[in-house]
């Protein structure tokens, strides 16, 4: 029997991504097709590096070709990627903006931004991040990078700013700008001058992802940053207390406003519940159980996890060393499913939104 490229596209037209309801040849996922005898070999381009269901569809594509054609043949698959956009962010080589809010402080936004940023890269997207906390930036401290300064040149008129690298993600923050010891007080139109700096004249390069830290609350920044950039979505951190949800629903509300409409990715518990190092698998929920899955549904949107409190996030953090570095186990895993589930419906929204037409450029 002589394989031919038609085959395979058809057996494998039977298969669909389960995300986005559609089958793989369909949306062009299907490329670089060869064919040696009874050897197949093909690429599967998938719409994130941390697409959760990589192993699903690698052994969907496996299943179809051996019972559409023949069990004989020698399969290869290549799981890679391209990351989809949707729009132009505004930002260039920038494919998707994720800003990361919450209505009231403190309840570890820039701890969930910091490990999704480096979730994210750890399944090799190329990630940037961005803090946009005028009044009290985290980066410097989380990334231990306390003084730095990035490099800036001037070019044709215009300064180029150089994100600093660390931990393979790039970063900027407005606390690379600032003396922490003499605090300016920062009036509105240079607070959104600073802030529109970050995004404008810093050289990200080629980004699949750009994470922003927003300061708590709804202030001037949100709306800055909301309404220069088209956001691809907002990434909601919320504690289980109802104070603090009743703070994210305003949070949430004013990114749903009509002059805002930021499409909420989802919403993400942290401090869940304590677990003791010495008893890692007891959960003890001292601040209430299911308050951000209450909040996801309330708002319509998917609820992307817990986050437990552990004493290794605020001693990394301090340290200079984000969780998702440590290979602690629980955090680990916890954020880089967080970092997943994010990039699972950032793919999604890109695909209805280009009416899955492009969804891998052909
Ligand atoms: N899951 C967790 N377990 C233990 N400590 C945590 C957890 N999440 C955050 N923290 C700690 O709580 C403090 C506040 O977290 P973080 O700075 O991330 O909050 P934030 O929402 O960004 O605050 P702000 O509103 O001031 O910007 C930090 O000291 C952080 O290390
Ligand atoms: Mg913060």
């Amino acid at each position: 029997m002589q394989l031919s490229q038609e085959q395979v596209l058809q057996a494998l037209s039977n298969v669909e991504e389960p995300d986005l309801k559609k089958d793989l040849v369909t949306l062009n996922m299907i490329q670089d097709i060869h064919i040696d005898g009874n050897k197949l070999s093909f690429s599967v381009i998938l719409t994130t590096p941390a697409c959760p269901l990589k192993g699903l569809i690698e052994n969907a594509c496996r299943n179809a070709i051996s019972h559409f054609i023949s069990p004989e043949i020698e399969v290869s698959v290549n799981m890679t990627s391209r990351v989809t956009t949707q729009k132009n962010t505004g930002v260039p080589g920038v494919k998707n903006i994720i800003a990361v809010a919450s209505g009231k402080g403190g309840v570890g936004k820039s701890t969930v931004a910091a490990n999704l940023a480096l979730g994210l890269s750890a399944l090799g997207a190329k990630v940037g991040l961005i803090d946009a906390d005028i009044y009290g930036p985290s980066v410097p401290i989380m990334f231990g990078l306390e003084g730095a300064r990035p490099r800036a040149s001037q070019e044709n008129g215009k300064t180029r700013i150089e994100p600093i690298e660390k931990y393979g993600i790039k970063l900027l923050s407005i606390g690379f700008f600032t003396d922490p010891n003499q605090p300016v007080p920062w009036r509105g139109p240079m607070v959104s001058t600073a802030v529109k700096q970050l995004f404008n004249d810093a050289d990200w390069g080629d980004l699949d992802y750009l994470v922003v830290d927003l300061p708590p609350g709804t202030g001037d920044i949100h709306i800055t940053v909301t309404q220069s950039f088209p956001i691809t979505g907002a990434v909601i951190v919320t504690t289980p207390q109802d104070v603090a949800l009743a703070d994210a629903k305003k949070g949430v509300g004013m990114l749903m406003m009509e002059s805002i409409n930021v499409p909420i990715l989802g919403v993400i518990e942290n401090m869940s519940y304590f677990t003791p190092a010495e008893l890692p698998d007891n959960k003890y929920y001292i601040f209430g159980q299911g308050g951000g899955l209450k909040l996801a549904n309330l708002v319509g949107a998917p609820f992307l996890g817990e986050i437990p409190l552990v004493k290794s996030i605020s001693e990394s953090g301090d340290a200079g060393t984000p969780v998702v570095l440590n290979g602690d186990g629980i955090m680990d895993v916890a954020f880089k499913n967080i970092a997943e589930r994010v990039a699972q419906q950032i793919s999604i929204n890109n695909a209805k939104a280009t009416n899955y037409a492009d969804v891998i450029n052909r």
